[in-house]
């Protein structure tokens, strides 16, 4: 093999970094200390919100999780948490805009909450973040979305790349996505973080362009060094190609 079919076949998959502050707003992180598996400190919080400003962010959106069998917050306990953190950051000169939704697991807690017409906790033009279980298919997702829709919401899946029980996953994402469903895909995913098949899932997301959404779903600072030791990937600056919903919730 001569130098240059060496020198491309060793950096295949590698481009120019990308400059991360195009995607401007990331919205999926667990960022409010001890309520959930996330930030552990006021000063972890902190020292994660340091790095996306230093990676360009302008704004993030911070997303506890909303789970009835393991994290059972309440819009309240999470608002607080919101203040407590704000209240740390103003002490600091920290250029970035903290603000709050959830990550609602979708079990029966979230269905009795929809159909009482609870008031949930959403972001931007009423998006609200939706997770599924990893290892076995909801029976209903339909009937969820249904009432989310006549309800007004803009459901977004959470890191739908990593649902290995949804076949044909670029014919789904369409099939939802007309029917007014968002698709969150993870950073992470792109980097292997969650092994080779989901990776693969996520490439053909991006390559079919059946991506609304890019996140961190930073639980601790590792996510976001990850994310920054990996700028030079190939994937990484297709899905910057895309005209991603990101730099709407500015
Ligand atoms: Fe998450």
């Amino acid at each position: 093999m001569g130098f240059f079919n060496n020198f491309f076949s060793k950096n295949r998959g590698y481009v120019m970094p990308v400059d991360l502050s195009v995607f401007k707003v990331d919205m999926h992180s667990h960022l409010i200390p001890n309520i959930d598996d996330g930030s552990k400190s006021i000063d972890e919080t902190v020292n994660m919100l340091l790095k996306f400003e230093s990676m360009g962010y302008r704004k993030v959106i911070t997303t506890p999780h909303i789970m009835s069998d393991h994290y059972p917050n309440t819009k309240e306990v999470i608002i607080k948490g919101l203040k407590d953190v704000r209240r740390e950051l103003s002490k600091l000169n920290l250029d970035i805009i903290l603000e709050v939704a959830a990550e609602y697991y979708f079990d029966y807690e979230l269905m009795n909450n929809i159909i009482n017409k609870e008031e949930l906790l959403v972001f931007g033009d009423n998006y609200l973040l939706v997770e599924f279980p990893f290892h076995s298919k909801p029976n209903e997702i339909e009937k969820l979305f249904f009432q989310l829709l006549l309800q007004g919401y803009k459901p977004v899946v959470a890191h739908f790349e990593r649902y290995l029980y949804f076949n044909d996953i670029v014919s789904l994402a369409r099939e939802w996505r007309e029917k007014g469903i968002f698709i969150q895909l993870n950073f992470s995913s792109v980097f292997n973080f969650y092994g080779r098949e989901v990776r693969c899932r996520a490439e053909k997301l991006i390559d079919s362009k059946q991506v609304d959404f890019a996140a961190t779903d930073c639980h601790n600072i590792e996510n976001l060094i990850l994310l920054e030791s990996n700028r030079s990937k190939e994937y990484l600056y297709k899905l910057s190609c895309i005209d991603l919903r990101n730099s709407d919730l500015i």
